[in-house]
């Protein structure tokens, strides 16, 4: 019998009042019917009755403290169930038999899910610090640009027929990657907070992609990429926004041109038949992914060194945003790459019913 049990207790205690009662009540007889009130036996019986008496009291002031104490712990115990559940009651009855054991458990529980709790607050508001960190740092540099283009101009460089219509294109391409970036943000946030609706028909993903190659086609002859598209001969009915698609596929086929072969680059576009998904394959001959990197490409603003080395132009958020749309259509992307060999990038997207 475990007694620091408030239940165990009680019962002691109730075990004493009423053998100390009873105690007294044959006592008591005895004396009336003995008549022997005044010879020494009837002091020893009132010293007796007085020391039962006195335990009787220690005892009941001990439960009754006890009782209070044992309430007080319910009501913590009541509090904490409260806000960890969100409920108002709880069945705390049923563990009354063991409450002391149960209420540490719960404590060290709520403990440890607090603890979890912080941890989790402590990583998401590293993850802020970074992301306003890297937005900053994307910002500086074509604000800083333009703010030394313009300050030479005003200086006397407006009269100056060298540098004036040059500086004042320069300035111009860095508004338009100010411009870019923060479009670019804003299509995150919005693909992150799922206000973006998506506006899903049927069209023939072959000849989306042939739109997007030839838009990009002066971009690569400028890189010496060439493209190589296997056409399946017949079109390949996909149902998504076509739009986004169109973007996904221009971030894919941009990168495989960026970081493509610079001296016989080819980019290589492939649909393979998955059943109920078509999958589209961009392959180039690229400077290739660190194996080291190839699940964080995806992240915003995350740039391979590699790929640092290869251009300044980037601004990692690209594949940020292929990443999400490819989601947002409940279908999968994935990558794989070899240094120095190239890499490849697909993604799935549902056939047209
Ligand atoms: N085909 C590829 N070959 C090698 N590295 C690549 C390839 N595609 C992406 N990467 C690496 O992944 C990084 C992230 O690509 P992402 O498209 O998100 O950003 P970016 O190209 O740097 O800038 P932007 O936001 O303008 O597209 C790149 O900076 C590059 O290091
Ligand atoms: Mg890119």
């Amino acid at each position: 019998m475990k007694f620091h049990e408030p239940k165990n207790l009680a019962l002691l205690n109730s075990l004493i009042i009423t053998g100390s009662y009873i105690m007294l009540f044959f006592l008591s007889v005895g004396i009336i019917f003995t008549g022997a009130l005044s010879n020494i036996y009837a002091y020893i019986t009132l010293i007796i009755t007085s020391i039962v008496l006195f335990i009787i009291t220690f005892f009941i002031f001990r439960y009754t403290l006890e009782k209070f104490i044992y309430s007080k712990i319910r009501l913590i115990y009541k509090s904490i169930h409260s806000v960890k559940t969100g409920k108002k009651e709880q069945p705390y009855n049923q563990q009354a038999g063991n409450l002391m054991d149960h209420v540490q458990k719960e404590v060290e529980n709520w403990e440890s899910e607090k603890q979890r709790e912080i941890e989790q607050l402590n990583l998401l508001s590293q993850y802020r610090r970074d992301f306003v960190g890297n937005v900053a740092h994307e910002l500086k540099t074509p604000l800083f640009n333009i703010q030394g283009y313009v300050s030479t101009l005003l200086d006397g460089g407006l009269e100056d027929p060298t540098i004036n219509r040059e500086y004042l294109k320069r300035t111009e391409k860095s508004i338009e990657r100010l411009a870019k970036i923060l479009e670019d943000l804003d299509e995150i946030s919005q693909l992150e907070s799922g206000h973006m609706k998506l506006k899903i028909t049927r069209f023939n993903i072959v000849s989306l992609t042939r739109e997007v190659t030839e838009s990009l086609e002066m971009k690569a002859q400028k890189h010496e990429i060439q493209f190589v598209l296997n056409d399946p001969g017949k079109p390949l009915m996909v149902e998504g926004d076509k739009d986004k698609i169109r973007q996904v596929l221009t971030n894919i086929i941009d990168n495989s041109i960026r970081y493509g072969n610079q001296e016989i680059g080819r980019t290589k576009i492939s649909f393979y038949d998955m059943g109920e998904n078509f999958l589209v394959e961009v392959t180039d001959n690229g400077i290739g992914i660190d194996s080291g990197d190839l699940v964080r490409v995806f992240d915003r603003f995350y740039r391979t060194d590699r790929g640092r080395n290869a251009t300044k132009k980037g601004k990692g958020l690209g594949l940020a945003i292929v990443k999400h749309i490819v989601e947002a259509h409940q279908q999968t992307i994935n990558v794989r790459s070899t240094i120095g060999v190239g890499t490849t990038f697909g993604f799935t997207l549902k056939k047209a019913s």
